[in-house]
């Protein structure tokens, strides 16, 4: 017999294990941004003053390893899911990757990124997104390109005597150069376009709480994912997605949490700029 539908109904869009890597993934990058970039424009006053609280400039070169470490093993758990996910859900690679719900771009992304242009002109409806928006691939694939170009360079940096026993010396110098560039960029992405895209955008401005509490009330899921809340309507599947909202007392400390990750983001995006312009050599 079909459940009536509740108000407070909340739709299920993450998994713990996906919550809980994000949380990490927060944690490791903006630690690594702080220490980074104390590192990047040390000759700078402010950069000074975050050393002396991480406990010296060699202390956060100490920190950066360990939350590089931790982002490390954040990737290499996520990449463990999909082949779990694989070998579970979906059977094979081709499914898994080409699949309907696939993070990888289709037709479709192409058609909702020209609504969109349109939507925002006023001149046709918003486009109708169902499981992943075409910017949430983008910003996924860009931490997966991240991972690889940051993270190979910055490994040449941390064992240097490993990788010069069969690369020349010079390849460690153009490691600092893309790592410290790349860095820059990652920051300044993620900072500025990540955050407009995901909690400063109009309808969730000031802040999207979903990969958190990995839910949503239905209300907004209709509103926002209105292609996959009618798929898993005309499947009778949208009530396996059910789950019971939290309390409000978690609620408040993943406030907290969200507050504290995004002020830190936003100063850093001040600090980069004030150094870019005014100090950088
Ligand atoms: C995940 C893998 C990463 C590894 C293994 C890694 C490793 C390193 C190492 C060993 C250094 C040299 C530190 C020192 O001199 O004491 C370094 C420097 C640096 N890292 Fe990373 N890092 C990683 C990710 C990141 C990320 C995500 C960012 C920022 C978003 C970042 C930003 C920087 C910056 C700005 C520097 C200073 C480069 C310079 O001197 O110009 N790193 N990293």
């Amino acid at each position: 017999m079909e459940r009536m539908l509740k108000e407070e109904d909340q739709v299920l869009r993450f998994s713990r294990l996906n919550r809980g890597l994000h949380i990490l993934m927060i944690i490791s990058f903006i630690s690594l941004s702080l220490t980074g970039m104390s590192l990047k424009f040390s000759y700078t006053s402010w950069a000074v003053i975050l050393s002396h609280f991480f406990g010296g400039f060699e202390a956060a070169g100490s920190i950066h390893r360990f939350a590089a470490f931790v982002m490390i093993c954040v990737f290499i758990t996520h990449i463990g899911d999909l082949i779990r996910i694989k070998r579970k859900e979906a059977g094979t690679w081709k499914k898994l990757i080409f699949g309907k719900d696939s993070i990888l771009f289709n037709k479709k992304d192409l058609e909702d990124f020209i609504g969109s242009l349109k939507w925002f002109l006023g001149k046709g409806e918003r486009p109708e997104f169902g499981r992943w928006t075409y910017w949430e691939k983008f910003d996924y694939f860009a931490v997966f390109w991240g991972m690889f170009v940051i993270g190979s360079t910055g490994l040449t940096l941390w064992f240097p005597e490993f990788f010069t026993r069969f690369m020349p010396g010079w390849v460690l110098n153009v490691a600092t150069i893309i790592h410290s560039d790349e860095a820059l960029l990652a920051t300044g992405f993620i900072f500025t376009i990540h955050f407009f895209n995901t909690h400063l955008r109009p309808e969730k401005f000031p802040m999207d709480i979903v990969i958190f509490t990995g839910r949503m009330p239905l209300e907004e899921f209709k509103i926002d994912r209105p292609q996959e809340y009618k798929e898993l309507v005309e499947k009778g599947e949208l009530e396996n997605h059910f789950v019971e909202a939290y309390q409000p007392i978690v609620i408040r400390g993943i406030k907290v949490f969200g507050w504290t990750a995004l002020s830190l983001g936003f100063f850093i995006i001040i600090w980069i700029i004030y150094a870019m312009i005014f100090s950088y050599r």
